[in-house]
């Protein structure tokens, strides 16, 4: 799908992202954007290797689901896509991370422009309690660079970010009450909507549903579904029926013990991951033997 099919998202300006880069013409993408890829990555806190030597690309289009044991290393790769792994006191990573063409770890690149483009839900949901829905869902761009704000009609952006995210019927007569006063399942729907407000091409997700019901987490796993024409969509998840029902690869990681770093075993669509795993491991693991 070629990036005029989306009228409601600009080409991504790939120099944006780059703080100093001279060369802001050759880098905007004609096609659409959001696709990563991770050469031989190993992401470490103090030295210590977290997850090593992974090898991986995500494409637009698709939920790849990364599955494992706790401690394989999954959220710590997650958030080396975006450059939130850098955030942490002590932590570092070796390898690369290419966002369409953008090294992002290379010193000129502004990182949290890369997570303007690559944007994050987490385990718990997190709107800001006391500030409106509204306000919730438009607060990236509100806490933007006057750029991003201008032209932008906020109440239109809460609008479309919230209709994406599946919760605009749910709360079209209540913007103006806090995010808190939702419910549980509502207020991650909400902190996808506020993912989305940015038009970002990437949706990182950290087990989204881990702290909902099971109606909730349906919910949610349609969303998916839906978003994943627009986005590319990576999602962590112990679940294993969940990567099943919600991704099309699937990335199996493991741990051999406390203190090694975690490695990723097997990357395949994800029928063929559950049906017909390559990997002794893998086969160990999806039947229940380990983890
Ligand atoms: N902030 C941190 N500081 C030090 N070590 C960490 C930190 N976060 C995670 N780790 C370590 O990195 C390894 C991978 O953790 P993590 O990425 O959270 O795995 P998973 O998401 O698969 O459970 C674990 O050994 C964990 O203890
Ligand atoms: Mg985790």
């Amino acid at each position: 799908m070629s990036t005029a099919e989306l009228p409601d998202r600009p080409a991504m300006d790939l120099a944006e992202i780059t703080a100093t880069r001279a060369q802001t013409d050759t880098a905007v993408s004609a096609s659409r954007g959001g696709r990563i890829e991770v050469n031989d990555v190993t992401a470490s806190y103090h030295g210590r290797p977290a997850v090593t030597d992974v090898d991986i690309v995500f494409d637009p289009g698709q939920v790849t689901a990364l599955i494992g044991p706790s401690g394989c290393g999954k959220t710590t790769l997650l958030r080396c896509l975006n450059g939130l792994h850098m955030t942490v006191p002590g932590a570092s990573v070796t390898g690369q991370v290419l966002l369409d063409d953008v090294h992002i770890y290379e010193n000129d690149v502004d990182l949290v422009q890369v997570r303007r483009y690559v944007g994050m839900v987490f385990q718990r949901p997190n709107p800001f309690p006391t500030m409106s829905i509204a306000d919730n869902v438009t607060a990236g761009l509100r806490f933007g660079s006057r750029k991003q704000r201008e032209g932008v009609k906020l109440s239109e952006v809460a609008e479309r970010s919230l209709r994406q995210a599946g919760l605009w019927e749910e709360v079209k007569d209540r913007l103006d009450k806090p995010g808190a006063s939702l419910s549980g399942g509502q207020q991650q729907r909400l902190c996808i909507a506020r993912s989305l407000a940015v038009q970002p091409q990437v949706l990182l997700m950290d087990e989204p549903c881990s702290a909902l019901d099971p109606v909730s987490t349906l919910v949610i796993e349609g969303l998916i579904d839906n978003l994943k024409k627009d986005y590319t969509v990576v999602i962590v998840t112990h679940n294993m029926q969940q990567a099943a029902r919600v991704s099309d690869v699937t990335a199996f990681f493991t741990v051999k013990g406390p203190g090694q770093p975690g490695q990723l075993v097997e990357v395949s669509p994800t029928k063929e991951l559950f049906s017909n795993p390559t990997q002794q491991e893998t086969v160990e693991y999806i039947t229940g033997k380990v983890g």
